[in-house]
């Protein structure tokens, strides 16, 4: 009986002292591997038949591997306690539905794979995250982007690749989405997608895009001229792409410039481009005039620590002989030289 009443005591204690003994027994979760890759503390979680989201890892890993499990579900609080957390793979899960704000705590997050699942919304505020670049929700059939664009439009993640291929319905044309201006966008996969009413908007803000792949796309123009248009456009800011076929004649457009209106998005991504050059280059110039500071101040003091003692040596060999010959002259009682000596160094610091 007290023997129980001990064991019960202890077990009580334990839970106490591990926040998750209460709901998870950390000795029966699968067992992830933890190596460090590129100086990253990393937890290989690859293929290891998780149907939730790992509850026992180390915090403060910075890379996770959960590629090919049978995740269903994440919440905030399964990752917001990972606050290094810069590479999230979930690829090949069976994830349905994120809430909205199941990133919101992942500020250094810079890659997020999420392709290969069944989601049918992305959180609108992935394209907040503030160091996010790299964004894979390939294969997620019917993932609505366009609704998640409309609320956090201008996007504020730096990022610079996106693969979106093979997310509209699969028999089902949709509107292109209008992503607004992306500066650091560089490349952007859209393959296997069916769009409607493609136009020169929905280039305008990209407008440091170098490559767009679009094999087996199936877009639809309004207006052949539109076709042309984009194609020009993609042309003259030298995007790597192949041409889209346009059902008539380029002759028949007179006019393939772009619109006042979607030139104004062109110059707004252009604009955060200039102005993230513009503090760049003043970084450089005061770091430059630091270090010109700091080398000038060395250089004042090198110079006059090596200049006096030259000028002492020189000075007081000549001081020695004239100026011994003068104190000696005077009489050593006399009051004139009583400030001398004070005198003679301030000299020398100047
Ligand atoms: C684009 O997406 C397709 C389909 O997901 C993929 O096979 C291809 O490798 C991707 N291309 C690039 C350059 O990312
Ligand atoms: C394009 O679609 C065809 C037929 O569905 C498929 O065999 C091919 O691999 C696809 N190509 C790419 C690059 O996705």
């Amino acid at each position: 009986m007290e023997g129980k009443l001990i064991c019960l005591v202890l077990v009580m204690a334990m839970n106490v002292q591990t926040p998750w003994s209460s709901t998870v027994d950390c000795r029966r979760e699968v067992r992830c591997r933890i190596s460090y890759t590129h100086r990253m503390k990393a937890a290989d979680c690859f293929r290891k038949e998780f149907k939730e989201f790992p509850k026992c890892l180390p915090t403060d890993i910075e890379v996770l591997e959960l590629t090919y499990n049978r995740i269903r579900t994440i919440t905030r609080d399964d990752l917001s306690k990972f606050s290094y957390l810069k590479f999230l793979y979930l690829q090949d899960n069976l994830i349905t539905e994120l809430d909205d704000d199941v990133f919101s705590d992942m500020d250094e997050l810079m890659t997020l794979d999420i392709s290969i699942n069944a989601l049918r919304n992305i959180p609108a505020t992935v394209f907040q995250l503030p160091s996010l670049k790299t964004l894979y929700l390939s294969q997620n059939r019917n993932i609505n982007i366009i609704d998640a664009l409309e609320g956090v439009k201008p996007i504020n993640s730096p990022l610079t690749q996106v693969d979106i291929s093979y997310t509209t319905p699969k028999d089902d044309v949709v509107e292109f989405p209008d992503f607004g201006p992306m500066p650091f966008l560089a490349s952007l996969n859209i393959s296997g997608n069916q769009y409607y009413s493609v136009k020169p908007k929905h280039f305008v803000g990209l407008c440091r895009l170098q490559k767009l792949v679009t094999d087996n796309v199936t877009i639809d123009f309004d207006t052949v001229c539109d076709c042309w248009t984009v194609n020009k456009w993609l042309m003259d800011m030298e995007v790597r792409f192949t041409p889209f076929h346009c059902s008539g004649s380029r002759n028949k457009c007179v006019d393939i410039t772009i619109a006042e209106e979607d030139l104004k998005v062109f110059k707004q991504c252009n604009a955060v481009i200039e102005e993230i050059q513009r503090q760049h280059k003043m970084y450089q110039l005061s770091v430059g005039l630091i270090a010109f500071f700091i080398i000038l101040l060395l250089s004042i003091t090198l110079y006059f620590t090596v200049f006096r003692k030259h000028f002492k040596n020189r000075c007081c060999r000549n001081k020695s002989k004239k100026g011994n010959a003068k104190r000696e002259s005077i009489p050593a009682n006399s009051t004139l030289l009583t400030n001398i000596p004070k005198s003679v160094p301030n000299e020398y610091v100047l």
